[in-house]
């Protein structure tokens, strides 16, 4: 396998050929959704096309690295046995792709001895594919990409990610230029990456929504934290749901002291 750097960029590689080979079927079958199956509750849902993608990078991935382990959203888990490990969310927006909006993204991460380090994260329908691998770069289409430096909340431009009771909406909507809620927790965090957003929020999220955004956020110089300020830790526990607060580095004091006094106590 080698060293570390090079199992890396090996990985980053395959990664953006399974990412870009299963954006194509997904194109294809984009406004074309006819029947959804619901699994825990009405928002959640998956196709057919959630199946082949992940179908397609599973494939991809286990034919040029059997001895990782893979996590992906719709399949069940396998371990590796040397430290590396796959998280994949074939469709992340799957209620935008059904509905035929174009926001909706593939992500593919490599976990380092449970460290997410190295993401592509692609987005079929503008064919952008944002990547990063941890201690060398972030970038998109190729080109780096860095967070903004903005610290005035009067000028930011926030993303909500799932957010049930609405705090994050309320809290920021009147005291920001905008709260967006888009609907792919992976593009959300490449939005911050790239500086088309300061700020994102997800009250819940699995490893697959997050794992290859977080690395790419993280290279182009966000910070991550629970809702708490804490460093944010990412548990592959599949069954384990963690909030997570992304900004540019600048804006973090600012949302954490509202966040704080919006937020339902959890610690209980
Ligand atoms: C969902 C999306 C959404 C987030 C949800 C996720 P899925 O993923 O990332 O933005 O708010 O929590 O479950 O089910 O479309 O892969
Ligand atoms: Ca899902
Ligand atoms: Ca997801
Ligand atoms: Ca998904």
């Amino acid at each position: 396998d080698g060293d570390s750097s090079t199992v890396l960029e090996h990985a980053h590689t395959i990664a953006t050929e399974a990412a870009e080979a299963a954006g194509e079927p997904l194109r294809e079958l984009h406004g074309q959704v006819e029947t959804v199956d619901v699994k825990s509750n009405k928002s959640d849902i998956v196709t057919e096309a959630d199946h082949q993608a992940n179908r397609i990078i599973t494939t991809v991935i286990d034919n040029e690295f059997p001895d990782h382990g893979i996590v992906s959203e719709e399949q069940p888990r396998r371990n590796g046995k040397n430290g590396y490990t796959w998280v994949v969310d074939p469709l992340d927006g799957t209620g935008n792709f059904a509905h035929g909006n174009p926001n909706y993204s593939i992500s593919i991460a490599l976990l380092e001895n449970g460290t997410p380090a190295m993401g592509v994260v692609y987005v079929p329908e503008t064919d952008e594919l944002f990547s990063a691998i941890a201690g060398i770069g972030a970038w998109r289409d190729g080109d780096p990409i860095e967070t903004t430096d903005r610290d005035r909340l009067d000028e930011s431009m926030l993303i909500s990610g799932y957010d049930p009771d609405g705090t994050f909406l309320s809290h920021f909507y009147q005291e920001s230029r905008g709260v967006r809620r888009l609907g792919s927790a992976a593009l959300n965090l490449c939005y911050l990456a790239s500086g088309s957003a300061d700020a994102t929020w997800e009250h819940d999220t699995y490893p697959w929504d997050i794992a290859g955004g977080l690395v790419i956020a993280r290279a182009a110089g966000a910070t991550i934290t629970d809702e708490r300020g804490e460093p944010f830790v990412f548990d592959l526990a599949t069954d384990k749901r963690t909030a997570l607060l992304g900004s540019n580095g600048p804006l973090h004091p600012a949302l954490l002291e509202h966040l704080g006094t919006g937020l339902p106590d959890r610690s209980g």
